[in-house]
């Protein structure tokens, strides 16, 4: 099998080969789990994002950026940061302890930019902890923070793998792009009747993976049950089946999460991700779910496509990450667009100063572009959510 530019509907870029031979180890992997039958979805995406040898995440194959395969909001822009230090200004004044734990920090830009500024302001943590599953990832992070920053900051920061080794006692808790990251089950069904859910398998059949429709699991009847539940009604009336996904380890990871978090101090928790509300995500007019593959900025629906050279996700379900926070015992204390955000805390003054301030006019327009892109509804803005949550076991 070698990879077909095509098969994403339109013509891909062709990786170059030591990328092509990367993906055809992984390829040999895949198939070697599938001798008993075919695997399941959720099985297949953690193994072509986070395998530690041929994965997207897990060997670092992943490009962040403008020249890479996509752009996420700290890459995008400092403003979103400057949005992170406003929030970091309202917990210290609360009397949050002085820690920040970043969960998935990609190519560490965020930790950088943050720190960065809280230390021009004098406000640094006591402790930046980065939570990263991936070695590649955690050892570019590092690289990337002793060229930027002064080593007394560096200091502060570390690296753990696994929620078990966090030293935790109250703080603020980050994670930016990191639930839209994790595997997902795939499904189909006749929107809001989950009898129909048949769960959607990965098999190959000698030239490529394909899908294969299998009897749902007793979890996945169950998860599918929920969705249904928290659908009051079908917004648009189903004409025929349809894909959807869901995240099978909400449950585990909030329980997790809440478990490390245990402290004497208080958390707040926001997790910034594109997504919506269960009705919307599961819309009977979205007849291929939300999946969604990204390649050197093309997108396209093909998960099948390049494993281990592409990126995978999915829309996050907020009500459903709600509900699992809930049911593990954080505090829900609001969920918004990102525009809604950015706009409640002091960047929109702060960039009007700055306007005022910038003599030259492309960096003028530059920095309008910038906040622009990360407000506008046709831009980051609505498709993107915030949630905060608190834990205070004080
Ligand atoms: C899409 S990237 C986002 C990176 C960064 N937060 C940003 O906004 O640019 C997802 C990141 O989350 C990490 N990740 C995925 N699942 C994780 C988990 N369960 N725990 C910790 N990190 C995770 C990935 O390895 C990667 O660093």
């Amino acid at each position: 099998m070698t990879p077909d530019p095509h098969s994403a509907g339109f013509e891909l870029p062709t990786p170059e080969g030591a990328d092509q031979a990367k993906s055809l180890q992984l390829i040999e992997a895949l198939v070697g789990k599938m001798r008993d039958g075919p695997l399941s979805f959720v099985d297949y995406m953690a193994t072509v994002l986070y395998h530690p040898d041929w994965g997207y995440y897990g060997s670092g194959q992943v490009a962040f950026g403008v020249g890479g395969d996509f752009i996420t909001a700290p890459e995008r822009s400092r403003l979103f940061t400057d949005g992170l230090v406003y929030e970091w200004r309202q917990a210290i004044a609360s009397g949050v302890a002085p820690a920040i734990l970043e969960i998935g920090a990609g190519s560490g830009r965020l930790a950088i930019d943050l720190l960065d500024r809280l230390d021009a302001a004098d406000m640094l943590p006591r402790s930046y902890t980065i939570l990263e599953i991936s070695p590649a990832l955690a050892a570019r992070q590092k690289a990337n923070m002793r060229e930027a920053l002064p080593p007394a900051v560096v200091e502060r920061v570390c690296w753990i793998d696994d929620w078990s080794t966090l030293a935790w006692s109250g703080g603020l808790v980050i994670a930016n792009e990191v639930l839209d990251a994790m595997p997902v089950e795939r499904f189909r069904w006749w929107p809001g009747s989950p009898e129909t859910a048949e769960r959607l398998a990965v098999g190959f059949d000698g030239q490529r993976f394909v899908w294969q429709g299998c009897p749902a699991p007793d979890s996945m009847r169950a998860a599918v049950e929920a969705i249904a539940a928290r659908i009051e009604r079908p917004i648009v009336a189903p004409r025929e089946v349809v894909l959807a996904e869901y995240n099978p380890q909400l449950a585990p990871w909030f329980a997790q999460m809440r478990a490390s978090l245990e402290a004497e101090g208080e958390s707040w928790v926001y997790l910034f991700d594109y997504g919506s509300h269960t009705a919307d995500v599961y819309r009977a007019d979205r007849d291929q779910g939300t999946l969604k593959c990204h390649y050197r900025h093309l997108a396209h629906e093909d998960p099948f496509v390049y494993p281990g050279l592409q990126d995978i996700t999915a829309w996050v379900d907020f009500q459903a990450v709600a509900e699992a926070a809930e049911a593990a015992g954080f505090e829900l204390d609001g969920e918004r667009s990102q525009a809604q955000w950015l706009l409640g805390t002091d960047v929109p003054q702060q960039v009007e100063r700055q306007l005022q301030s910038r003599d030259s006019l492309v960096d003028q327009a530059r920095l309008a572009q910038e906040f622009r892109e990360l407000v506008m509804p046709t831009d980051m803005g609505e498709r993107f959510r915030v949630m905060r949550l608190r834990l205070n076991r004080g």
